[in-house]
């Protein structure tokens, strides 16, 4: 994905039974070109993880970005399914893809933009606060998430924004430190306060509605910054809607992130930290466990009457789909995530 795509002519993009449009000359995949050419082409990640944005190519020629990408199974890749977020069209083409609804279309079309990291805190166990200065970026609604480049590290990384838009520029991240991993390291210790980082967004679809139902939101250790996101926006709106945030951590060690709750203290909100391996429960008089199994005990009956956003990693968002939907049968309009993959 960093390839140099300065000296690209524009290729036009025909998508079978759909809309034709111009891949500009600075794009670096196929998706992120579709979006900024304001269509509702299908993803969740952004990243190569999900599989959300398959399409097939009919006609012309692909740059695959990323070959092992785990968003295509073996079995996707022998039918010929390629994923947008990881193809550079090398010339004009021909695709197939079954385009979303036009209500995906985001209002604001996403930019890419150099960005200058103003500053970094910790806020508790692995996970840091990045704040970053972006200019010419379109406003970004509270639970979407960007891309960053990190200097020196193929491929981008999506981290969700945990503040709310202001209109000045201001946007931070909480990004935890994985183990070997070499975006998150990067970013955490490899990038002086005052450098450059380039930046792509906003992106997701797992933004904050209007609505009237009360708002449950669940983040597993960094889904912790969206899900600040929409708390903050919620409480900030107009209403009488309440939130319960839940927030589920490995041990005592991460409990600093607790504090970002105590920060939002608000009559209209109930925040919740759940450890699932506390290192001593008899010290920890909070609740145990795994947080959907605390969003059902502290919540059920009727989960149906609450709007769910929720972010974290994969088993923590199939344990809330499987608890939603399959046995509390909350209507699918009403739950929204991001999976970490
Ligand atoms: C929508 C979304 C929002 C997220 N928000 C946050 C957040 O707010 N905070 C947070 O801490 N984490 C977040 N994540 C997870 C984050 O994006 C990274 O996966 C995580 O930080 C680990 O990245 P890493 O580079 O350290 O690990 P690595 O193992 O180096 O890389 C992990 C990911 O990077 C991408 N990648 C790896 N290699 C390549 C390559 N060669 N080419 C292209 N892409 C590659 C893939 O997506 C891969 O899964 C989010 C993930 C998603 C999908
Ligand atoms: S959006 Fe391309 S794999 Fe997730």
């Amino acid at each position: 994905m960093s390839a140099d795509t300065s000296a690209s002519p524009p290729v036009h993009i025909r998508i079978e039974n759909g809309p034709d449009f111009v891949f500009g000359p600075h794009e670096d995949a196929l998706l992120r070109g579709a979006l900024r050419a304001g269509l509702a082409f299908p993803y969740e990640c952004g990243v190569g993880g999900c599989g959300a944005c398959r399409f097939e190519l009919l006609e012309g020629e692909m740059q695959t970005l990323w070959e092992t990408a785990p968003g295509l199974s073996d079995r996707d890749r022998k039918r010929g399914k390629r994923l947008a977020c990881q193809s550079r069209p090398l010339g004009d083409c021909r695709i197939r893809v079954r385009l979303g609804p036009d209500t995906d279309v985001p209002a604001d079309s996403p930019q890419r933009s150099r960005a200058v990291l103003t500053g970094r805190r910790s806020v508790g166990g692995d996970m840091l606060e990045l704040s970053l200065r972006v200019e010419g970026m379109p406003a970004f609604k509270a639970g979407q998430f960007a891309l960053l480049y990190p200097p020196g590290v193929t491929g981008a990384r999506a981290y969700s924004m945990s503040n709310l838009d202001a209109g000045d520029g201001d946007w931070r991240f909480i990004v935890r430190r994985t183990p070997g991993g070499r975006g998150s390291t990067t970013l955490c210790d490899g990038v002086a306060v005052g450098e450059r980082i380039d930046v792509d967004g906003p992106f997701g679809h797992a933004w904050l509605r209007p609505g009237v139902r009360d708002v449950v939101c669940v983040a597993g250790g960094s889904g912790l910054g969206p899900m600040l996101s929409v708390a903050r926006g919620v409480l900030a709106e107009d209403s009488a809607r309440r939130v319960h945030l839940l927030l589920g951590l490995r041990s005592e060690a991460e409990l600093g992130a607790a504090a970002e709750l105590q920060a939002l203290a608000h009559e209209r909100l109930t925040a919740t930290v759940v450890l699932s391996a506390p290192v001593d429960p008899s010290a920890w008089s909070g609740a145990i466990g795994f947080v959907h199994t605390e969003v059902e005990r502290a919540l059920a009956p009727g989960l149906d009457r609450f709007d769910f956003y929720f972010a974290g990693p994969p088993p923590m968002i199939d344990a809330m789909q499987d608890l939603l939907m399959v046995r509390h049968r909350v209507p699918f309009e009403q739950i929204r995530f991001d999976r970490y993959v």
